[in-house]
């Protein structure tokens, strides 16, 4: 298994207001702070594997316009290979609106922009440097038709597929998702592809049963504070806990959990220990304000699981 992870996914720019609450229909209300930072879940994961030491590839489009460049300059700070990181003529780069409330819960708007013109023939022109991947990750926040093709693609060839199917869309084909090796929802994505309820960890293992019924080989429910859960067609689910923190801003802790579950996956090949490894990695990013900023470099995670008596 090749140790470098391909990224074919989003960026945004996200503008996050931190909010007492949220204004009504009609009504004027003064939000405590605001920040601009560098998200988008495909961007973000990318960018936490990055962080934790990976190897990492990124297949994505940015804008035209003043985010366009600050997001390519950020990947490159990182050390992420942006040869197919490409501006669109014309296009606006993606944005994404947040609310964060005192509880650290956050709300999400996404205008796509540049990310809609991730074409499947962009995932050809990638495919040689996506050849040596030993995993490729995906979300949502792209063309439906490129993330079939490139599970196809992968399938093909034997390589790896996590597929984050967030935002979730009701429309996602279920039948042109089999090929990818994990599919990760949260609680909120796995209820919409299924309709079944999933907000208790037994709600969440029998929805999970449901789309491997349809043929999905694994199954990783992230369960936010009740940590993750692995369900396959052998044996029973297995359940990885949560650490708990004070948590000042959720936003994020999806990408941060997979991509610190795709950089330990293509090192050490246990999807179980990735996902310890993405719940405490999750855990430690909800302690800070933002996504991508949130997320620490391999020398500040081995400092908090330190204080988790771990490292
Ligand atoms: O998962 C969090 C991300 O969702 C944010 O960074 C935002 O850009 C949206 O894509």
């Amino acid at each position: 298994m090749g140790a470098r992870i391909g990224v074919v996914g989003s960026n945004m720019v996200d503008l996050v207001t931190y909010i007492d609450r949220m204004p009504a229909a009609g009504e004027t209300l003064a939000a405590p702070s605001f920040a601009i930072g560098h998200g988008g879940k495909g961007a973000n994961q990318a960018v936490a594997a990055a962080k934790l030491g990976a190897d990492v590839m990124l297949v994505s489009r940015v804008g035209d316009d003043l985010f366009g460049g600050g997001t390519l300059r950020n990947f490159q700070e990182l050390g992420i290979d942006t040869t197919h990181v490409r501006a669109i003529p014309g296009a606006q780069s993606g944005v994404a609106p947040i609310f964060v409330e005192p509880s650290g819960e956050n709300r999400i708007l996404i205008v796509k922009g540049a990310n809609e013109h991730l074409l499947p023939a962009d995932v050809d022109a990638a495919a040689a440097d996506l050849a040596r991947c030993g995993l490729i990750l995906l979300q949502l926040e792209i063309p439906l038709e490129t993330v079939y093709h490139t599970i196809a693609w992968a399938a093909g060839r034997g390589i790896p597929v996590l597929l984050n199917p967030a935002p979730a869309v009701p429309e996602l084909d279920v039948e042109r998702i089999l090929g990818a090796t994990f599919l990760a929802p949260n609680q909120t994505e796995l209820t919409i592809l299924t309709g079944l309820p999933a907000e208790t960890r037994a709600q969440a293992e029998a929805a999970a049963r449901s789309l491997v019924a349809r043929g999905v080989k694994q199954v990783i429910v992230t369960l936010g504070g009740d940590g993750a859960l692995l369900v396959t067609a052998e044996g029973p689910a297995q359940h990885v806990a949560a650490v708990s923190v004070k948590p000042v801003d959720t936003s994020g802790a999806g990408d941060a959990f997979l991509g610190a579950f795709a950089q330990h996956y293509v090192a050490h090949g246990d999807t179980l220990a990735a996902m310890r490894w993405g719940a405490r990695y999750a855990a430690d990013s909800i302690t800070r304000p933002g996504t991508q900023k949130a997320f620490a470099t391999a020398a500040e995670f081995a400092a908090f699981r330190q204080t988790l008596g771990e490292a």
